[in-house]
């Protein structure tokens, strides 16, 4: 089949060359010339595991092909997967300007059938705004549909998560847009992935009740290590005793410094706005995004708890994405912890894997703010180091050396990496969250 992706983000960008390898062929309208001048060239402007591969793959097989031209993304398929950014306004609700904008521009440019497929997550009705905006600006009468493909991939795996899906949510309104994403997703679902079709606005719910309940399940489980704190329970241990039980599971039961991410926090808010906008009391998802508020204030607790005053102290960071395997610093907690510790007086030298450069655009280095390109660099004659994210290479980093190059043996794992046991073993003092 042939597909148009608007929108060369993460989202568009997996959705786009995961397409391609299926054996479809993708253009992806991206509206900044120099991503797609890059991407024209095989070069992913994003981190993504097995992301720039796919690109390739695609270009040489000639499936896969990149325009800043929405106008010839509209007329080269029949199917337009909406992939754009939906982010945050001041109030809590989702900016829908970009959408809104796709829809008209798609409009504008059709003249013969198109589905148009919401792949950005929305809030639910939206389609029915996408469906009268094309009908506003449309040129002439031209059938089209509008469906919900919410997606569910996470940054860091999307690629996988994409190919290997829990499921597939598809809402149409239309036998005609049921069958073409039939069609599309037949390779996935003839593997056994499961396809579930509902009605758009189901469809779009489906996605923010999703994100939410994932949200609550990371504040649930943080509140859960306060206590273990205060009674000498060991939150790790409490999370694998309860998520052997199917009804609740082990995934997103991980104690830490709370949840961060393009995703989260946005469609957090955007769900309490929904049910607020129309009288519905989601009060517990207020509780859910109060409690991760409070997690980067109480790291900073721990923090002035294990080395006092944190002025002119040396601070080693690892890890500013918001999770690992990701360049992406969107709503990372590191992005309200470091500027904390400059404040305070602290001399800072960061490290991560990938997203030092994303960092760097907000926080430029300067005296108080190092960027290091080695783990063990950053830790050289530090009074203390915090982990900010759970990068594989920290977790098998050789704590022996790291420890003789500390001036001080302090370490405060917000992510729990390491074993406690170990820790103390190898003569750290550490301290992590919810674990004696
Ligand atoms: N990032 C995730 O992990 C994830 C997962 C599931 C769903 N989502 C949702 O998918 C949507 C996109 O997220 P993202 O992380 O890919 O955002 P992103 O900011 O990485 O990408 C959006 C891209 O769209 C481009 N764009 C905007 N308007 C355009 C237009 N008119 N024509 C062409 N390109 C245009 C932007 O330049 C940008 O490159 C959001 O609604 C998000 O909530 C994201």
């Amino acid at each position: 089949m042939r597909v148009t992706v608007i929108g060369g983000g993460y989202v568009g960008l997996v959705t786009g060359a995961c397409f391609s390898h299926l054996g479809n062929e993708v253009i992806v309208v991206e509206k900044v010339p120099e991503k797609v001048e890059r991407l024209k060239r095989g070069e992913s402007p994003i981190y993504e595991p097995g992301l720039e591969d796919l690109l390739r793959e695609g270009l040489e097989r000639g499936s896969l092909t990149f325009t800043t031209d929405i106008r010839e993304g509209v007329n080269f398929s029949d199917v337009i997967f909406i992939c754009v950014g939906t982010p945050s306004r001041p109030d809590g609700s989702a900016d829908l300007s970009q959408v809104e904008e796709v829809a008209r521009l798609t409009a504008r440019n059709m003249n013969s059938y198109k589905l148009l497929v919401e792949k950005s997550t929305v809030p639910v009705n939206t389609h029915q705004l996408v469906k009268k905006t094309v009908q506003r600006y449309l040129r002439s009468d031209v059938p089209f549909d509008v469906a919900s493909n919410p997606e569910f991939l996470r940054e860091g795996s999307a690629v996988y998560d994409f190919l290997n899906p829990d499921r597939i949510v598809v809402g149409v309104e239309s036998e005609r847009a049921r069958r073409i994403m039939e069609e599309l997703y037949k390779p996935l679902t003839d593997k056994g992935f499961p396809l579930l079709i509902t009605d758009p606005a189901t469809a779009e719910l489906i996605k923010h009740a999703s994100n939410s309940f994932l949200a609550m399940k990371i504040s649930f489980i943080n509140m859960v290590a306060d206590l273990c704190e205060k009674t000498g329970a060991d939150v790790e241990l409490v999370a694998e005793g309860m998520g052997y039980d199917k009804r609740i599971g082990r995934e997103f039961l991980r104690a830490g410094i709370g949840y961060g991410g393009s995703c989260f926090p946005k469609d957090v808010k955007a769900f309490i706005k929904i049910a607020e906008d129309r009288g519905v009391d989601f009060s517990l998802l207020k509780e859910v995004e109060r409690i991760n508020s409070k997690r980067v204030e109480k790291f900073i607790e721990k923090v002035k708890n294990a080395v006092w005053t944190l002025k002119d102290k040396k601070v080693a960071v690892w890890g500013l994405a918001f999770k690992p395997n990701t360049d992406d610093i969107r709503e990372a907690p590191s992005l309200r912890i470091v500027p904390e510790l400059v404040k305070e007086g602290a001399k800072v030298r960061a490290y991560d894997p990938k997203a030092m450069e994303n960092f760097k655009r907000v926080f430029v280095e300067g005296e108080d703010l190092i960027y290091v390109g080695d783990k063990y660099e950053a830790v050289e004659d530090a009074e203390v180091l915090l982990i900010l994210t759970e990068w594989d290479e920290f977790a098998k980093a050789d704590m022996e050396k790291v420890k003789e190059l500390m001036a001080l043996p302090i370490v405060v794992d917000g992510r729990n990496v390491f074993d406690p046991r170990r820790m103390e073993e190898i003569g750290f003092e550490y301290y992590s969250i919810g674990r004696p």
